[in-house]
């Protein structure tokens, strides 16, 4: 039997000194990043331009090499921008195009750029400027989506709905205050990303390939030049870590779970059965083979996709668990996580936002479900507690009691006639009917936090202040 032949791609000129040949055709494919990390350019030139910025004031590069590499590099910028840049899986990654093209354009001084730093410490820098970047963007798409919320809130701080728990008819709320528990969780949501915009802002140049670097360079000067706090302490930590990314997705996965448990109560909400809310034809689609539907697919997608930002997380974890230090190539499987962990959220939470300014809460739908699942019960034995001075277990057990014989005359609780409250307890008087309305619960529920709508009123007043 003949050995097959092993198909060869060009040899990489960039690190080839060493090599004969070029590699396998399938080496090169599963070594090639481009068409991933191609989306670093701009952070890729911005930290060379301050490298060799810093380079030159330090004496180890010459002035004039210098302003040929940042002219070079602006050059490069245009050409991607106006899409006149050829990236080459031969070339690997955004680095090697970058600095090959520099080659092409300036001359053997694009050589000495490479000076003091490695690919390890220039992607791990690369990297967290654009995630920087990215969490801050993020936060003015989650307080938009906090201000869609907002708006319906202040709209429907007064509007009845059932409270749930189990999914069950549990007490009066009012669809403002539901709403606003949203706004909550983005808000805890937008102080993860804050919070871990700290860690991601340390600088790892210089430390170069693992051990940091013989040049006698300044590494604060250019943290400082790309909005660094500081340089990372320890060259090994600086090109290993990935621990900014992990928690970005941590927070993103976070979010996501937010994100569709929202979705699942727009589904819920949008089910004929509920009709809490209509979402226009803006946001639903028909089906093809059953006329009278009315799809809430962004809704349903918005909460597949929290599954993805899952999956990166996962995916990062199992990828960094167990890796020796320093720099291995599995970390090169890192962005293609964080990438899309950022596009889906950037279609989901404008997909949200958009969803969420496009319904039109039934107040009337709403209001009728109150009538179900004796959702005062728990007002009727506050009032035994507060009337009567019965212990709450025993105006627990009283009200279920009345509950029971409601049930028996399918009414509700505010049906009965107080001859038969009485019959359960006498100690009952005419004066409980005042506390068994909806309207009443709602208004009653006036504790810090409660859905009282004036509390809900103040409590989008005061998130605006602090969100918006
Ligand atoms: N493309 C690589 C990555 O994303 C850059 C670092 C390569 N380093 C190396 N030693 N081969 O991780």
């Amino acid at each position: 039997m003949t050995k097959k032949k092993t198909a060869r791609a060009k040899p990489n000129p960039l690190w080839g000194g060493h090599y004969s040949q070029g590699p396998a055709a399938i080496m090169a494919t599963i070594n090639a990043s481009i068409d991933i990390d191609r989306r670093l350019y701009a952070q890729d030139i911005a930290a060379s331009k301050a490298h060799a910025a810093m380079l030159a004031a330090k004496g180890i590069l010459s002035g004039r090499d210098a302003k040929a590499i940042a002219n070079g590099l602006d050059k490069i910028q245009s050409e991607i921008e106006n899409g006149a840049f050829t990236f080459t899986r031969e070339l690997e990654d955004v680095h090697m195009n970058i600095e090959s093209r520099l080659r092409d354009l300036i001359g053997d001084a694009a050589g000495r750029l490479h000076t003091a730093r490695s690919r390890n410490d220039q992607v791990a820098t690369d990297f967290r400027l654009w995630l920087r970047d990215a969490i801050d963007d993020l936060q003015f798409r989650l307080r938009d989506l906090q201000e869609a919320l907002l708006d319906q809130a202040e709209r429907h701080a007064a509007t009845l709905m059932p409270g749930f728990t189990h999914l069950q008819p549990a007490q009066p709320i009012t669809f403002g205050h539901h709403l606003m528990a949203y706004v909550e969780m983005l808000g805890r949501d937008r102080d993860r990303f804050r919070d871990c915009r700290k860690r991601v802002n340390e600088m790892p140049l210089g430390a170069a390939a693992l051990a940091g670097t013989s040049f006698p360079i300044d590494r604060t000067m250019t943290a400082k030049a790309l909005g660094f706090d500081r340089p990372m302490a320890n060259s090994l930590d600086a090109v290993s870590a990935r621990d900014f990314a992990l928690e970005f997705l941590a927070a993103a996965s976070t979010l996501g779970i937010h994100v569709s448990r929202l979705a699942e109560e727009i589904v819920i909400w949008c089910n004929p059965s509920f009709g809490f809310v209509k979402m226009s034809e803006a946001f639903t689609t028909g089906s093809s083979i059953m006329p009278q539907k009315r799809n809430p697919d962004a809704a349903e997608l918005a909460r597949a996709k929290t599954g993805r930002l899952l999956g990166a997380f996962n995916a990062l974890s199992v990828m960094m668990k167990g890796l020796p230090l320093a720099y291995a190539k599995d970390m090169q499987e890192d962005k293609e996580q964080v990438f899309d962990a950022v596009d889906t959220l950037h279609l989901t939470l404008a997909a949200m936002a958009g969803m969420i300014r496009d319904m039109t809460p039934d107040a009337e739908a709403m209001r009728r479900a109150l009538g179900e699942g004796f959702i005062t019960a728990t007002d009727l034995a506050d009032w035994l507690v507060r009337c009567c001075d019965v212990p709450f277990r025993d105006a627990h057990h009283i009200t279920g009691k009345i509950v029971r014989l409601a049930e028996g005359k399918t009414c509700g609780l505010a049906d009965l006639s107080l001859a038969e409250m009485q019959s359960v307890d006498p100690r009952i008087t005419r004066d409980v009917f005042s506390v068994l309305s909806p309207e009443n619960a709602v208004q009653s529920r006036a504790s810090f936090g409660g859905t009282a709508p004036a509390l809900v009123k103040k409590a989008v007043r005061d998130a605006r202040k602090r969100f918006l």
